[in-house]
């Protein structure tokens, strides 16, 4: 199964192998997308995975996660963004943005949440300013003209980026959602505003055009990942992408019989059972035994690959033709992508030493 074809609206993904968001800092200039970027992204097409997710692109200046992101706030950042699509076409592939909005991890800021809160990141205190209705229908907005910018750019669709303590995560659970209007408290209310822009994105860009989610299957509870998977179904939503939200520590425990995956994991599986929509599993998937295992068995229907694909972009062709890809080292505090460059990938290295 992992090898076989799975049709997404107007896209076919040769494979359930998805290389899923991975930000290349530094490869941008003035926030525009480079050679560089482009000739990334070509190469994982080449490398044979199914289907390719971008990296984190930025509905708002002042609300990125690095200085250095790829812009998606202006019309002007169509050009770049449909050199990618291209580049990706061209090699039989289909390609999804993800949409984003840093939240309390805005650069420069201010740093807006659902309600205020002082979080700890990297070790220090941030306050996060709680929004307005009219500041939330304003980010509503940029996500959907966002969307719009990515169709006209000819990207398949769009993945709301709703993970790893960004600000749609922050609505999402209820540890940092404290509203007492109609974005906080229930299930329903935390997710409306991933939901409104889900739905007045299908409305503005067509039914062809592919809306995906990532976000924690486990916001605070696995009930609750479940009840916001069943909505995001109902509102239009193609895919989910299960991984972590407003906490990396916001995390289910892990009955033994599913203890060879982690909870990120753990929750995919959990929550495709609950759905009709596909379901895509990441974190940790990085043997071809493991990958195989998720899709062939039926426990999700993709596999996303970062590290992995990351340390060998011909991951994909070579578990395909039963070679050994390069094996990523799981560098510590993070792996070296985040410093900017492939050039301090250790696993790259390894790789070219032993070529020459
Ligand atoms: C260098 C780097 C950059 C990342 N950038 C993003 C991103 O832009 N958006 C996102 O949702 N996840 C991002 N991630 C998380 C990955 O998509 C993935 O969930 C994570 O690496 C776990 O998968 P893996 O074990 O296959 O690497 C990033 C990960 C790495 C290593
Ligand atoms: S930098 Fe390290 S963690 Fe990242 S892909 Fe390379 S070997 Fe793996």
């Amino acid at each position: 199964m992992l090898f076989s074809e799975y049709k997404l609206k107007g896209v076919t993904a040769k494979n359930r192998i998805v290389f899923p968001p991975v930000v290349c800092m530094n490869f941008t200039e003035n926030n525009r997308v480079t050679e560089k970027n482009v000739e990334h992204y070509r190469n994982v097409a080449k490398g044979g995975a199914g289907l390719i997710i971008t990296e984190a692109i930025c509905v708002e200046p002042t609300a990125r996660l690095h200085p250095t992101q790829i812009a998606a706030w202006d019309d002007e950042s169509i050009e770049g963004l449909s050199k990618i699509a291209k580049a990706v076409h061209d090699e039989g592939l289909g390609i999804i943005a993800q949409i984003h909005h840093g939240g309390i991890q805005s650069v420069p800021g201010p740093k807006k949440v659902p309600s205020d809160i002082t979080a700890t990141l990297y070790g220090k205190p941030v306050d996060g300013i709680g929004m307005t209705k009219e500041e939330i229908k304003k980010v509503e907005q940029q996500f959907v003209d966002t969307a719009i910018r990515c169709k006209k750019a000819g990207m398949d669709g769009v993945e709301l980026h709703g993970a790893h303590t960004y600000l749609l995560s922050y609505f999402l659970s209820d540890n940092t959602n404290k509203r007492t209007d109609e974005y906080g408290g229930s299930v329903e209310n935390r997710a409306r505003l991933p939901l409104d822009i889900m739905k007045r994105i299908r409305k503005e860009c067509g039914d062809d055009f592919i809306i995906g989610i990532r976000y924690g299957g486990a916001m605070t509870s696995l009930e609750d990942g479940i009840a916001a998977a069943k909505m995001f179904e109902a509102a239009g939503c193609d895919y989910l992408h299960v991984s972590y939200g407003a906490s990396p520590r916001e995390q289910v425990p892990v009955p033994e019989e599913y203890s060879e995956w982690n909870s990120m994991v753990y929750t995919a599986i959990m929550i495709k059972k609950e759905v009709n929509i596909p379901v895509i599993a990441v974190n940790n998937i990085d043997t071809a035994e493991r990958a195989h295992k998720l899709v062939d068995s039926g426990m999700v229907d993709f596999v996303a690959l970062a590290r992995p694909i990351l340390a060998d972009y011909e991951w994909p062709n070579k578990v395909k033709a039963g070679i050994e890809p390069n094996p990523c080292f799981h560098c510590k505090p993070a792996c070296r992508w985040f410093m900017g460059a492939l050039v301090n990938c250790p696993a790259r290295k390894a790789a070219a030493k032993k070529q020459a």
